[in-house]
């Protein structure tokens, strides 16, 4: 550690605030450089311990400072991160400020910048502050009101909540006024300001108040907003319908920009969007943007309640209002589409990122009780572990209880900051139950494993299931957790021989008995009940019987996927598997969707995990090797059937959304997956790379580079040619190469990273090759090492500029204790090399501080 070193803050240490603001009056004069911001908040007296008014400020000129209209300019402490203004005080106060700041220097996209021409601001968690002093914590909430003045060159200007006057001023500037009711944390806060145009819709909720809706764009863009238009209406009608919550102001406001560091943000009234998951049409979005789009847009307007009206105390609580909205987006997109196959998709997502953070130096609980850098909690663990906790309760209370608990959620908290003490004290009052263990799921990182025995004589079945809880960083032993298993018995033909349920693991080991006449095999965890490694060693027959009968599809999907890891690992022969697969796939009663899912093979990063878990060091070459031979034989045996599917799937009218076409299109494009390793793939590739939609193109043009067919390099020119103008095409040009898992890309990579058309600032792009080339198993893991430093030295590169970002791209090398001795002393090296680096930032020397471990 430097002597320097940034001290954690602790949960533990949480003490109310000793002031606390009500009000906050804010005038912006916005320029590129010298910007204005004038701030006037009432403050009164908080319950914290008494003592100056302390208000955080980076990157702040203060120019002026009064209190109660007197000047105190020359009365208040600076420092680096804020402000101290010495007593003695009244109980409550007006201060006025006011602050210079330079948006165009912001290149951290945190607080207000320019992305485009576009004034912005980003403020969670902690951005707030780099826009006018105040006490940027969630649990001071106030009320805001907003006057923007901006030059004729912006003419849009938007804040949160309802707006007021407008026009032009004497010299020629514009001004805008808006005004919230309702009370936010400053994280809550947003401003836009820019040449926009809107594509605007109308909404009118249960209760009959009128919604104007504005989705607020480039020029030139606006005739790709109308899926997100479509997805917004239909995210508020189902919140109205699903959890009785309707929308609380006139109007609601999303704008896109193209730099931004994440998805989007739920600023109050106005949400902030990267463009990416905003802006959609046939010929530039593929179906999986779509889906995000929908989910993105879900998430964020869900946030108005989960976030916004019942905010978190402080950032330990975060998963408070993640976790829940993430779960409602979860359930949204299942509403919307096919539930199973939604489920699949989380699921896969869950293992693929969270189990990986949970088995690696970065594990963390889902509620962390110390951090360096907020921002570097923004995990898969926060977010989707989250998530999976609130599902979890839903399973065990059931979906009744589960709503009159959010019913009393909203009734006793709206307003406030809370906990997650407050959000599990709902389920207890409503249901009676002890949540004292389940609660342990909140602060115990590591990813359960539950192993399962079997006994059988015939009339008795019992079924034992043990846990283990992995020790994690800094948490060496756990307790036992409470684990629902949704489990069924399958007798012969499939048939089940008890009523499915529930069973509860709360003890290290459980057994449970069964009266029964035949031998069942048992299907547990039945929808991915917990998010645990279930444990039980089953044979191929059991396998291929599962994925004919169970009744539950995720596991059907499951049963699959161990096939699968079995082929692709070279543990088990691939005939059995293609014959499973053979029968499955031509089923036309299954969904398309779900068909493409179990087409849609395990990744050399998952076999890495899968090795690693089994207590073996992962070696990538061989991964590769031993999986390209399994799909290639997979490929073999099911070409007739593959060929097959991919002509009856083929689209019969022009491009639809909807999840049933996506559905076609997925089981086709993943046919050609497979295809692409058969002779006859460059050539359906090659035709298919000249259809109208991305969703078609796109799948065409990386099996043609994946085969490495003669047909790509025009193709690929012929792309760019083509979209060279639209930043967000070009995203999946350079996306395309950097995850080819092929001898040469990183070549390629580098070569496109030293263009100067290659715009490496903005995040997208940052995240399309760089990010993406450290996505590619097999480039990324060379054995020379040459991956590692090609990663090493872009983060280097960019860690000045955007902390945020390059810390969350440094992930890529969280799992590397999984490899081989050599390789893990190359990623040592490069980390190393990071950690020395003089000046890094605070996001980036925590993350591979704790990596180095
Ligand atoms: N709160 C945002 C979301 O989940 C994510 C976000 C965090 C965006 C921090 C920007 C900065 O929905
Ligand atoms: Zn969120």
């Amino acid at each position: 550690m430097r002597p320097d070193a940034p001290q954690p803050i602790r949960l533990a240490d949480y003490t109310p605030p000793a002031w606390r603001a009500e009000t906050v009056r804010l005038v912006f004069d916005l320029a590129p450089r010298g910007a204005k911001v004038h701030a006037k908040i009432r403050f009164i007296r908080g319950e914290g311990p008494e003592g100056p008014l302390r208000l955080d400020g980076q990157k702040l000129m203060l120019m002026a400072a009064k209190l109660d209209g007197r000047d105190v300019f020359h009365d208040v402490a600076l420092d680096a991160d804020g402000l101290t203004l010495a007593g003695p005080l009244p109980d409550a106060f007006d201060l006025e400020t006011t602050v210079e700041i330079d948006p165009e220097a912001n290149t951290e996209l945190e607080g207000l910048y320019l992305s485009n021409g576009i004034y912005c601001t980003q403020c969670e968690a902690e951005g707030f502050r780099k826009i006018t002093y105040f006490p940027d914590r969630p649990d001071v909430m106030a009320t805001y009101s907003v006057r923007i003045e901006a030059p004729a060159s912006t003419p849009v200007l938007l804040s949160n909540g309802e707006p007021g006057e407008a026009g032009a001023l004497p010299d020629g500037r514009l001004f805008a006024e808006w005004h919230d009711p309702w009370p936010k944390p400053s994280y809550l806060f947003a401003l836009v300001a820019g040449n926009l145009v809107a594509h605007r819709d109308r909404f009118t909720t249960a209760s009959g108040r009128a919604v104007d809706l504005g989705i607020w764009v480039r020029p030139g863009d606006e005739s790709r907003c109308e899926y997100a238009m479509d997805a917004l209406k239909r995210s508020m009608r189902w919140d109205e319908e699903a959890y009785g919550r309707e929308y609380d102001l006139s109007v609601f406001n999303i704008v896109a920009v193209d730099d931004f560091n994440m998805g989007a943000m739920e600023n109050k009234g106005l949400n902030i969007f990267n463009s990416k998951y905003v802006l959609a049409s046939p010929e530039t979005a593929g179906d999986r943007d779509y889906e995000l789009i929908e989910g993105i847009i879900a998430h964020e307007y869900f946030h108005n309640w989960t976030g916004n009206r019942i905010t978190c105390r402080d950032w330990f609580q975060l998963c408070l209002k993640e976790g829940l909205t993430v779960f409602r987006d979860q359930q949204f997109s299942a509403d919307m589409r096919s539930e199973p196959v939604k489920r699949i998709d989380d699921v896969k997502m869950l293992r693929a990122r969270q189990f990986r953070e949970d088995a690696g130096p970065l594990a963390h609980p889902v509620r962390p009780e110390q951090f360096i850098e907020i921002n570097n909690f923004y995990t898969a663990t926060v977010y989707e572990k989250g998530a999976e906790l609130i599902r979890m309760l839903h399973l065990m209370v059931g979906p009744k209880a589960y709503r009159q608990a959010l019913d009393l959620y909203f009734e006793r908290h709206d307003g406030q900051a809370c906990t997650i003490e407050q959000w599990l004290d709902v389920f207890q009052t409503v249901t009676n139950r002890d949540l004292t263990q389940f609660k342990l799921w909140y602060s115990q990182a590591g990813t359960p494993r539950v192993t399962v025995s079997e006994g059988w004589k015939p009339g008795k079945y019992t079924l034992t299931l043990r846990q283990d809880v992995p020790s994690t960083p800094g948490a060496p032993s756990k307790k036992p957790m409470a684990i629902p298993v949704a489990f069924g018995l399958l007798g012969q033909g499939g048939r089940e021989l008890v009523e499915p349920g529930v069973l509860e693991l709360t003890e290290p080991e459980q057994t449970w008995t069964f009266d029964l006449d035949e031998r069942p095999v048992p299907s547990l965890l039945r929808g991915f009940s917990a998010p645990v490694i279930l444990d039980r060693r089953s044979t191929a027959a059991e396998r291929a019987f599962l994925l004919a009968h169970d009744s539950d599809p995720f596991n059907r999907w499951e049963a699959a996927r161990a096939m699968a890891l079995e082929a692709l690992m070279g543990a088990e022969p691939v005939a059995p598997f293609a014959e499973a697969l053979r029968l499955a796939i031509a089923d036309a009663d299954l969904d398309p969707a779900f068909r493409a899912l179990l087409l849609t093979l395990p990744g050399d990063d998952e076999l890495a995990r899968e090795t690693w878990a089994r207590g073996r060091q992962a070696d990538p070459d061989a991964i590769h090797a031993a999986s390209e031979t399994a799909k290639a034989a997979l490929a073999e045996a099911l070409e007739p059937e593959l060929r097959a599917l991919y002509t009856a799937m083929e689209s019969p009218g022009p491009y639809s959304p909807d999840a049933a076409a996506a559905g076609r299109r997925a089981l086709r494009n993943a046919c050609l997956g497979l295809l692409s390793r058969r002779p006859v793939g460059p050539s359906l590739a090659e035709a298919q790379a000249k259809a109208p939609s991305m969703s078609e193109r796109l799948p065409a043009l990386a099996a043609l580079l994946h085969a490495g067919a003669p047909a790509a390099e025009p193709a690929l020119a012929a792309f760019a040619e083509e979209w060279k103008a639209d930043p967000l095409v070009m995203d999946k040009w350079y996306l395309l190469q950097a995850t080819t898992p092929r001898e040469g890309t990183l070549a390629r990579v580098k070569t496109l990273s030293e263009d100067p058309s290659f715009a490496w600032k903005t995040p997208n792009r940052f995240r399309s090759l760089v990010a993406a080339f450290s996505t590619n198993h097999f480039c990324f893991h060379a054995a020379d090492g040459s991956g590692y430093r090609f990663l090493a030295d872009w983060l280097l590169k960019l860690d000045p500029l955007n902390p945020q970002t390059a810390a969350r791209v440094a992930g890529a090398f969280e799992t590397w204790r999984r490899y081989d001795d050599a390789r893990q002393s190359l990623i040592r090296a490069e980390l190393e090399r990071i950690a020395r680096a003089p000046a890094l930032s605070r996001d980036l020397t925590e993350i591979v501080t704790r990596m180095l471990g």
